[in-house]
C-alpha cells in the first residue's frame, strides 16, 4: 500500500501489459546517481584512516536506537561487538515480518545505496570481514534493486566481490528473530538460541556478530553524512528523534509516515490523511501484534521507545494499524494470536501449547479471562524468545480496554 502515490494500478497494469515485470517498483536511486551527489565519500574517507570510536561517538550522540523494533542504542552495540577478538561478521536484518510493517522495503526500493553505505561503515566500524543480508523473499524487487547495485559497487571497487552475501528468506516470521536468523544463514533451521550469549558474543559461524535493521543503517549513513542533529535536532512531547511509522488501516492515506519520535497517534492519523470517510477512530496498534491493540482515548501518549510499556505495550517497529467503529478488537486480538500460532517454531511449550490453547480460548463467546491471565503469565514468563513473551499482550490489552467485547 505504500506505493499508492507512485504507481495507480491502472499504471502497474499498463507497465505489465508493456512486459515489465517489475511496474510495481518506483524509481530508485542507483549507484552512479548516488556517486555523483558524494555518495560513498564518507565511506571511502574513514577506510582510508578514519577514526571508529569518533563515528561511534557520533551514532551514539545522534541518540539512534535500533529500528528492528527494540531500541537498543546502535553505537553501543559497536563497543560489544569490538570488544571480543575477530573476526568478527555483521548480519543485516532485512527480514521484516511484522504484520504492517513496510519500512524497510520503502527505504530500500527508494534509496539502496543510503542504506548499503550505512552497511558498510557499520562493517568497518567493528572490523567485520564479511557482511550478509538476510533480505525478506517476499520482496522480489527490492532482491532485484539490492543485486544489480551490490554488483554495482563490486564493478566500482568499492567492496570486494563477495564482501556482501545477500541472502533471501524463506518466508518464516521467525527468522526475523536476530539468532534464528543466524541459524538460518549458516543454513540450519531457525530457532532462537537462548540468551545469553549475545550475538555480539558468540554469532554467525559462532563468531561475534553485529546485528543492525535495514533502517537502522540507512539513518547510520545519514548521521555520519549529514550530523547527528538530523535526529537529535528534533523534538517534541519530550522525545527526541525520528520515527518512520508503517500507517494501514482505515485512514486515507496508508503508507510510510516520516514524524517526530514524539508524535501521538493523532499525529499519525493526520499526516495519513485523516480517517476514511464514514469511520470513527476506535482502537490502535502502535508496533506491529506483539505491541497489542490501545483504546482511542489513550491518544496523547508518544509513540516511541519506551512511552509506551507502562501501559502494556510497545512501539517496536512502528507498524500502526488504524481500526475504526467498524472494527472488532476482539477480532483483531484473535487474528493476532492466530498469526503467532502459525509462525510459532514449536521449540518451547509456553509458546507452542499457549498460542493453540490461547486461540481456542478466544474463540469461546465469552472469553474466561481468569485463565486467559494464567495463561499469558505462563507465556510471558517462560517462553526463549519474543514471540512467546510478548503473545499475550494483544489478550490482555482487549481484556483491559475492549471488556464489553468479550462477554463474561
Ligand atoms: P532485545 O531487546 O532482546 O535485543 C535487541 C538487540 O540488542 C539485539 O540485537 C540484542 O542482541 C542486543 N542486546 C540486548 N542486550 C544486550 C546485551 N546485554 N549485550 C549485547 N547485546 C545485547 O530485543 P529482540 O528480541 O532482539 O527484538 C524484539 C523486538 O523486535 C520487538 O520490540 C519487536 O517489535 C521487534 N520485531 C520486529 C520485527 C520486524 O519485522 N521488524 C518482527 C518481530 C519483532
Ligand atoms: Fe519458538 Fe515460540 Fe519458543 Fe520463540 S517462544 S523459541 S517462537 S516456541
Amino acid at each position: 500500500h505504500n506505493h499508492i502515490d507512485q504507481a495507480t494500478p491502472e499504471k502497474v497494469q499498463a507497465a505489465i501489459a508493456a512486459g515489465d515485470t517489475h511496474a510495481h517498483v518506483p524509481d530508485y536511486e542507483a549507484f552512479e546517481a548516488y556517486r555523483a551527489a558524494g555518495g560513498y565519500d564518507r565511506f571511502l574517507a574513514l577506510r582510508e584512516g578514519g577514526d571508529w570510536e569518533a563515528v561511534q561517538e557520533t551514532v551514539l550522540s545522534s541518540g539512534l536506537r535500533g529500528l528492528g523494533g527494540a531500541g537498543f542504542p546502535s553505537g553501543k552495540k559497536w563497543g560489544f561487538v569490538r570488544s571480543n577478538a575477530g573476526p568478527r561478521y555483521l548480519a543485516v536484518n532485512g527480514d521484516e515480518g511484522e504484520p504492517g510493517t513496510f519500512k524497510d522495503r520503502f527505504y530500500l526500493e527508494r534509496q539502496p545505496h543510503v542504506f548499503l553505505e550505512g552497511m558498510l561503515i557499520a562493517a568497518w566500524a567493528v572490523e567485520a570481514d564479511a557482511a550478509f543480508i538476510y533480505m525478506r523473499d517476499e520482496y522480489p524487487a527490492v532482491l532485484d534493486i539490492l543485486r544489480r547495485e551490490i554488483a554495482a559497487l563490486e564493478a566500482a571497487g568499492i567492496v570486494q566481490p563477495g564482501y556482501i552475501d545477500l541472502r533471501r528468506g524463506a518466508g518464516a516470521y521467525i527468522c526475523g528473530e536476530e539468532s534464528a536468523m543466524i541459524e538460518s544463514i549458516e543454513g540450519k533451521r531457525g530457532l532462537p538460541r537462548h540468551r545469553p550469549p549475545y550475538v555480539a558474543q558468540v554469532g554467525l559461524f559462532g563468531r561475534p556478530t553485529l546485528v543492525h535493521n535495514v533502517e537502522t543503517l540507512y539513518w547510520v549513513a545519514r548521521v555520519c553524512r549529514e550530523g547527528p542533529e538530523i535526529l537529535n535536532g528534533i523534538e517534541k512531547n519530550g522525545r527526541r528523534g525520528l520515527r518512520s511509522y508503517s500507517v494501514s488501516g482505515r485512514v486515507r492515506k496508508p503508507g510510510v509516515h516520516l514524524l517526530p519520535a514524539g508524535s501521538t497517534i493523532r499525529d499519525v492519523i493526520e499526516a495519513a490523511g485523516g480517517m476514511l470517510d464514514g469511520h470513527v477512530f476506535k482502537a490502535y496498534q502502535p508496533g506491529g501484534p506483539s505491541s497489542g491493540l490501545l483504546p482511542a482515548s489513550m491518544d496523547d501518549i508518544p509513540l516511541d521507545f519506551d512511552t509506551l510499556q507502562p501501559h502494556g505495550s510497545f512501539i517496536g517497529s512502528a507498524a500502526v494499524v488504524v481500526l475504526s467503529d467498524q472494527d472488532s478488537a476482539r477480532d483483531a486480538a484473535l487474528n493476532m494470536l492466530k498469526f503467532f500460532e502459525d509462525e510459532s517454531c514449536g521449540q518451547c511449550t509456553p509458546c507452542r501449547a499457549g498460542c493453540e490453547k490461547a486461540v481456542k480460548l478466544m474463540q469461546a463467546d465469552s472469553w474466561d479471562q481468569p485463565l486467559l491471565e494464567d495463561l499469558c503469565t505462563v507465556m510471558a514468563d517462560a517462553s526463549i524468545c519474543g514471540l512467546g513473551q510478548a503473545a499475550p499482550n494483544p489478550i490482555r490489552l482487549v481484556m483491559k480496554h475492549f471488556s464489553d467485547e468479550i462477554g463474561g
